[in-house]
C-alpha cells in the first residue's frame, strides 16, 4: 500500500481505534480494524528458528509453541563469519514465518557479549561490533527477501540479564557509537530491518522506550530507519513518553489501559495527534508490506530446513586445539563420553526456546558404526560427581583408541532472565575430563555452551571443538568434522580469556544496584587484551583447520587517500594442504600514532573463502573513512586522524600475516579553541600560531631561564631537554605566575589574537 493510501486509512480511523492500533491486541498479534479492512498481523521469536506459540501466549518459552526447527545460535552462527550462510538460513526462516503467517521474526539479537557473564551471550553474536552488525546484516537479508519483517533487539546497551528492567548503563559517547550503537547501525543503514525492538533498560538514566535520542534522533534521523519500533515484553514505563520518543508499537497487549492514556493525551492536548497518526503509519505500513505480500504458497519443510541446519552448524564448529588428534578413524575404536552425546545442549533457555520437531544426536549420528562405545559420565542436573557413571566412563575411555567428551554448560548456568556466576564448567564435567584424560592419552572435548568457559585441562587433552550451542541437528555436523567429512572452519568470535578476573568488564560488571557503569569503555574483548598485553586462553578471530592457508601478494590501489576516498586492499590466499577448507580472512586496520586513546587495531572486515587443494583465490575489500576513523566527542562524528595506518591480514586477532602501511589525510580540521590553559606544545602545532606566541613573549621565560642557569648546579638540576619538556605543559598564562612583566589580562589579549588567527585559517 502506498503511503498516500496509508495516510487516508489513518484519517479515517477514530482516535480510540489508533491509540489501540499501537499495542497489541494480545501477546503476539497487532491489533486489526475490520470495518477498514485492517488485519491483525502477528509477529513471533526467533532468532534462531520459529517459536510460534498457538495457545496462551508468554514471552520466557514456558508454553509449548508449534513444531519447529532450531538452527545454531546466534553465538554459533558467528562463528561461521560466513554472511552468505547466514543469509541462507534467513531465507529459510523468513519461508517459515510466511508459511505459518508471521509477518515479523523477533530478531536478531546484537547485544555486544561486554562480559562472558551475560545470561544471554548465548543469543548474542560478538564481542565486535563489525562482526555483529554484519552477521545480523545478513539474517535479515535473507527473512526480508522473503517478504517478511525482522526486528533487530534489543537496541540499547542490554548487555546482563541481571535487573535487566531496571538497569540503568551507563556508557560514555564515544564508546556508546564505537561499540553498542555500531552493533546495530551496519545492519540498519544496509538491510532496513522492518522493525526494531527496544530494550527493557535505561540508557544514561533515560528508558530505551522513552529515549528520543536513540529512537528517533539516531535510528531515524542519522540511520534512515523508516519501519516501526516495538517495545520489548513489558518494556514500556510511561506510555505517552514513550509514543513522544518514537517507539511506535507497546507489545504485549495492555489490555487497553495505555490505549487509553494515549486517547487522553491526545484529548488534553498534551500529545500531539499528529505523532499518534505517525506511529500508526509506521505499524499499518509494516503490516500491509506483509499482507500484501503473503506467499500462500508456502511450506515449512522441517526435514529440509533440518538438513539445512546442519549445514549451518558445520560452519559453527570451531577447532580450537589438534595435536593431531582429528580427524579421527571410523575405523578405530572410540569411546563417546558425556551426557550431551546423547541428549546435546543445542539451545538455550527462554524466548528464544524452539520446540524441535527432532534432534539429531553425535550418538544418533554414529548409529550402525560398531566401533563406537558410550558412558553417559555425568549428569547435569546437579553439579555432583556420580561415581558410578565416572568410573564407567573411565573404564570406557581406557579400553578404546581415542575418547571424546561431550561436555558443557547446562541450561541452569546460562539462560535469559539471569547471569552466570563464574566462568567455570560444573566441577564433576571438568573431574571428568581430568581423569578420562589421565587414562587415555587421545581425549578430545566436544564443548557445548553458549559463551567462553574456564578450561584447567585445555593441556591435557590433545583435542578441542567449541561446538556451541549448535542447534538440533548438532550431532551430525560434530560427527562430520570429527571423522573428517567436513573441514571445521569457524573462528572465534569472541575472546576466551583465561579467566573471569581478566575480562575488562569485571571490576564493574553487573554494577551497582540499577546502576551499571561500563568503566572499561571502548576497551571491550580483543580491544582490552591486546592493548594490555595479557595471555589469553584463545583469542578473538582463531579457529583450527584440517588444512593450512598461506597469504600472499597484499596490495593496495593506493599507498595515500583522503578521508572522502576510499582504498581497495587485496591479498592472496591459498590452500596449501591436502584437504578443500574455507578460510575466514581478518583484516584489521591499527592507527600507528593517535593523539587519542585507541584500540592497537580493530577488524575493519572480513571474507569466507572456499579454496580446494592447491587453490588460490584473491580475496578484496574496499575501505573507507570508517575503516580507519574514531568517534570523535568534540565534532560528535566519526574522525581520521591525519596519518600513517597499518592495513594487517591475520589468521586471527593474534596471528597477523601480513601488514602494510597506508597513510590517510583527513579533509577535517577539529575545531580548536585557545584559552589561557592552551599549553605551549599545543600552540606549538600550530607554526604561525607559535610565531605570535613567541614575538608576544620577547623576554620569554624559557631562553631567561635558559640564559640563567650557567651554573652546573642548575645545568644537572635541569637539562635543556627537560627544559623543554616542561615548557611544552606550560599553559600561555604560566608566565604571569613567574614574576615576568606579562599580566592576566596580557594573556587573555593574546588569547583572542590567537583564536581570530584560528578562525582566519578556518576559513581560508
Ligand atoms: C525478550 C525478547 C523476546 C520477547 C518476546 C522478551 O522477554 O527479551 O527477546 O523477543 O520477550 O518473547
Amino acid at each position: 500500500m502506498t503511503a498516500d493510501k496509508i495516510k487516508e486509512l489513518v484519517a479515517q480511523m477514530t482516535l480510540e481505534e489508533k491509540a489501540s492500533m499501537c499495542s497489541g491486541a494480545d501477546f503476539w498479534h497487532t491489533e486489526a480494524v475490520e470495518r477498514l479492512g485492517i488485519p491483525a498481523s502477528m509477529v513471533s521469536d526467533g532468532p534462531h528458528g520459529l517459536r510460534k506459540q498457538d495457545q496462551e501466549g508468554d514471552h520466557l518459552g514456558v508454553n509449548e509453541s508449534i513444531k519447529a526447527v532450531c538452527f545454531p545460535a546466534g553465538c554459533g552462527t558467528a562463528a561461521s563469519f560466513n554472511r552468505e550462510l547466514l543469509n541462507r538460513m534467513g531465507e529459510a526462516l523468513g519461508n517459515e514465518c510466511q508459511a505459518e503467517g508471521v509477518s515479523v521474526i523477533l530478531g536478531p539479537a546484537v547485544n555486544i557479549k561486554r562480559s562472558p557473564l551475560c545470561g544471554r551471550n548465548f543469543e548474542y553474536y560478538s564481542e565486535d561490533p563489525l562482526v555483529a552488525s554484519e552477521m545480523a546484516g545478513a539474517l535479515i537479508h535473507g527473512v526480508q527477501s522473503k517478504n517478511v519483517g525482522t526486528s533487530i533487539k534489543h537496541f540499547l546497551a542490554n548487555n546482563q540479564e541481571t535487573r535487566r528492567m531496571s538497569s540503568d548503563s551507563r556508557i560514555d559517547e564515544r564508546t556508546l557509537h564505537e561499540i553498542y550503537l555500531a552493533a546495530f547501525e551496519g545492519a540498519v543503514k544496509k538491510e532496513k530491518p522492518w522493525t526494531v525492538m527496544c530494550s527493557y533498560n535505561k540508557i544514561n538514566g533515560t528508558y530505551a522506550a522513552e529515549n528520543h535520542k536513540y529512537l528517533t534522533e539516531t535510528l531515524r534521523d542519522k540511520w534512515g530507519f523508516d519501519g516501526y519500533v516495538m517495545s520489548d515484553w513489558g518494556a514500556v514505563n510511561s506510555r505517552v513518553k514513550d509514543l513522544q520518543a518514537g517507539l511506535d508499537l507497546e507489545m504485549p497487549s495492555s489490555e487497553g489501559a495505555n490505549d487509553r492514556l494515549i486517547k487522553g493525551a491526545v484529548e488534553s492536548g498534551e500529545l500531539s495527534e499528529e505523532v499518534l497518526d505517525t506511529a500508526v503509519e509506521r505499524i499499518l505500513n509494516i503490516v500491509f508490506r506483509y499482507e500484501e505480500n503473503r506467499d500462500r504458497n508456502a511450506v515449512f519443510d522441517k526435514d529440509q530446513d533440518h538438513e539445512l541446519a546442519r549445514k549451518v552448524a558445520e560452519e559453527t564448529i570451531v577447532l580450537l586445539k589438534n595435536d593431531g588428534v582429528l580427524p579421527l578413524s571410523d575405523k578405530e575404536e572410540i569411546a563417546f563420553i558425556g551426557k550431551y552425546a546423547k541428549k546435546p545442549r543445542y539451545q538455550g533457555g527462554g524466548s528464544s526456546h524452539i520446540n524441535s520437531h527432532k534432534v539429531t544426536s553425535a550418538l544418533d549420528a554414529v548409529q550402525g558404526m560398531s566401533s563406537i562405545s558410550y558412558a553417559q559420565g555425568f549428569d547435569d542436573k546437579e553439579d555432583k560427581t556420580d561415581e558410578a557413571l565416572l568410573a564407567e566412563a573411565v573404564e570406557t575411555a581406557r579400553k578404546a583408541k581415542a575418547a571424546v567428551i561431550f561436555a558443557g554448560l547446562p541450561d541452569a548456568f546460562e539462560s535469559e532472565g539471569f547471569d552466570r556466576q563464574h566462568m567455570r564448567m560444573p566441577d564433576c564435567q571438568n573431574e571428568l575430563i581430568e581423569q578420562v584424560a589421565a587414562v587415555q592419552p587421545n581425549t578430545i572435548v566436544v564443548l557445548h555452551n553458549g559463551s567462553p568457559v574456564e578450561m584447567p585441562w585445555a593441556d591435557k587433552v590433545k583435542g578441542i571443538l567449541e561446538a556451541y550451542l549448535g542447534g538440533q541437528a548438532v550431532g551430525g555436523a560434530v560427527c562430520d568434522i570429527l571423522f573428517g567429512r567436513v573441514n571445521p572452519s569457524a573462528k572465534l568470535p569472541e575472546t576466551f580469556p583465561l579467566k573471569l578476573e581478566d575480562n575488562p568488564s569485571y571490576l564493574s560488571y553487573i554494577g551497582e544496584g540499577d546502576m551499571v557503569e561500563y568503566r572499561e569503555g571502548i576497551f571491550v574483548g580483543y580491544r582490552y587484551y591486546d592493548k594490555k598485553k595479557m595471555d589469553v586462553l584463545f583469542p578473538f578471530g582463531y579457529g583450527l583447520s584440517y588444512t593450512t592457508f598461506a597469504y600472499d601478494n597484499l596490495k593496495v590501489d593506493k599507498e595515500c587517500m583522503k578521508d572522502t576516498d576510499t582504498m581497495t586492499v587485496s591479498v592472496d590466499v591459498t590452500n596449501t594442504g591436502s584437504m578443500a577448507g574455507k578460510e575466514v580472512v581478518q583484516l584489521y586496520v591499527a592507527d600507528k600514532e593517535s593523539t587519542v586513546i585507541r584500540p592497537v587495531k580493530e577488524l575493519r572486515d572480513f571474507a569466507k573463502v572456499k579454496l580446494a587443494p592447491g587453490e588460490k583465490k584473491t580475496v578484496t575489500f574496499t575501505l573507507d573513512k570508517r575503516a580507519f576513523a574514531y568517534y570523535s566527542v568534540k565534532i560528535h562524528d566519526w574522525h581520521v586522524e591525519t596519518g600513517e595506518f597499518d592495513i594487517m591480514i591475520g589468521q586471527s586477532s593474534r596471528d597477523i600475516v601480513l601488514t602494510k602501511t597506508v597513510t590517510v589525510e583527513s579533509t577535517v580540521k577539529l575545531p580548536f579553541v585557545y584559552t589561557t590553559d592552551t599549553t605551549m606544545g599545543d600552540v606549538m602545532k600550530d607554526p604561525e600560531a607559535w610565531k605570535l606566541v613567541q614575538g608576544f613573549f620577547k623576554q620569554g621565560m624559557f631562553t631567561e631561564q635558559n640564559d640563567n642557569a650557567d651554573s652546573e648546579v642548575a645545568s644537572e638540576a635541569i637539562s635543556d631537554e627537560m627544559n623543554a619538556a616542561m615548557a611544552l605543559y606550560q599553559p600561555l598564562r604560566g608566565p604571569v605566575s613567574f614574576g615576568g612583566k606579562v599580566t592576566m589580562a596580557d594573556v587573555q589579549a593574546l588569547v583572542d589574537q590567537l583564536n581570530a588567527l584560528n578562525e582566519s585559517e578556518n576559513n581560508r
